[in-house]
């Protein structure tokens, strides 16, 4: 392999459930090489979920988070070197997503914080981050950014494809087969964020594995059916979402007029993330003909995977695994491949997605 031929995607994602670090080549294929998980320490987490509301003296509280985040992604990336023997003279750069704590597109700002600055002083390799808020100076959502990655590794000359990455919220990627079709993508609500929020309060446990205890219970059409009326899942797009709108105490609120059972709320959770996704499909994708490739932690869960596929039964739905990329990876790759772009002078942002004016370099960069 060539010199600097290596770009590291780092992604702490909405659920809080790891840092993914992924070194990736693109020559001339997307390659994943090597893979690292790092855990976020307890009370690090309780303070990162802290920022994602309104609370006290929330600057001083960023800016330690800040610090202990650049540092903990910097170990995270110095392991994975370490430990797979790789050379850093054969990384390229470093693009880290950083960890959103608020993401308000109606105010026009999104907030991701991990200092790139430590990342660049202690790996001493070339670091980009800040990927949102370029497309949002633009007038975009600033999500989500995965679509333009999608459409270079994913897309198909021959079949219309759909990537749908469940991860704390859900966000889909419409790949038309013919290429003078545009490029859709937008956030379909949420992913795992309510079913882990009530596992977690009910069951003391991180998350429903393969949601066997959403399964043990029965769907309460009552409460779906109110949940289903929530303005946003009837936004036309660009839309995008997060924590500030799917959360425990929006949850309990919810469900509080039902006298819905713990077990019964987690299966109904279960069928919201669902019927959101099949619903989104069927009313903004213009093909019925699509394969459907799911992607990110979601996909893990044998329960919801089932779920998409009853619902649309007259498409394979299928992880990302059944073409070649790991469905775990996909977003720390596609923010390698961010950085891979912003190096090169080249946009991230696809304006079909995100609403932005133009397409844009995306990432502000940290020298080594
Ligand atoms: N075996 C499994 N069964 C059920 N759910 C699972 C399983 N494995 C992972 N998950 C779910 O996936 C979540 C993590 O997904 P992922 O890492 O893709 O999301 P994320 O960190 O929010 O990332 P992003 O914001 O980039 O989408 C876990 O919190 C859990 O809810
Ligand atoms: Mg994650």
């Amino acid at each position: 392999m060539d010199a600097s031929d290596i770009y590291i995607g780092l992604m702490s994602g909405t659920s809080l459930d790891g840092i993914d670090v992924a070194a990736v080549s693109f020559d001339p294929t997307l390659k994943l090489i090597a893979t690292h998980s790092e855990a976020i320490p307890k009370p690090l987490k309780q303070n990162i979920l802290q920022l994602t509301q309104p609370g006290h003296n929330e600057i001083d509280l960023m800016g330690s988070v800040d610090v202990e985040l650049g540092k903990l992604f910097a170990q995270a990336i110095n392991s994975l070197i370490h430990n797979e023997g790789l050379n850093k003279n054969q990384i390229r750069a470093i693009g880290s997503h950083g960890q959103t704590i608020r993401h308000r597109p109606e105010f026009n700002y999104t907030l991701q914080i991990g200092d790139a600055n430590i990342i660049a002083e202690a790996t001493g390799i070339t670091t980009i981050t800040d990927f949102r808020r370029r497309d949002m100076a633009a007038g975009g959502q600033g999500a989500p950014l995965v679509p333009a990655f999608h459409d270079t590794v994913f897309r198909s000359p021959e079949h219309d494809r759909i990537l749908l990455n469940i991860g704390g919220m859900a966000n889909l990627t419409y790949l038309p087969a013919a290429p003078k079709h545009e490029v859709l993508g937008f956030d379909t609500g949420p992913g795992n964020v309510l079913m882990d929020a009530w596992v977690l309060h009910h069951q003391n446990s991180p998350y429903d594995q393969h949601g066997a205890w959403a399964q043990s219970g029965h769907c309460d059409l009552p409460l779906l059916n109110k949940l289903l009326q929530l303005p946003y899942f009837h936004e036309a797009p660009p839309k995008s979402t997060g924590r500030e709108q799917f959360h425990l105490d929006w949850l309990t609120q919810q469900v509080e007029p039902y006298s819905t059972s713990p077990v019964d709320v987690q299966a109904t959770l279960l069928e919201l993330t669902a019927q959101t996704v099949v619903n989104a499909i069927n009313t903004y994708v213009p093909s019925t003909t699509f394969e459907l490739f799911v992607c990110g932690g979601g996909s893990r869960n044998n329960a919801l995977m089932a779920r998409l596929q009853a619902l649309l039964p007259n498409n394979n739905v299928c992880t990302t695994d059944n073409a070649g990329i790991n469905a775990d990876w996909m977003e720390a790759a596609a923010f390698a491949w961010l950085a891979k772009r912003c190096l090169e002078g080249k946009s991230g942002n696809k304006t079909s997605v995100t609403g932005a004016r133009g397409e844009r370099i995306l990432g502000a960069i940290y020298q080594a």
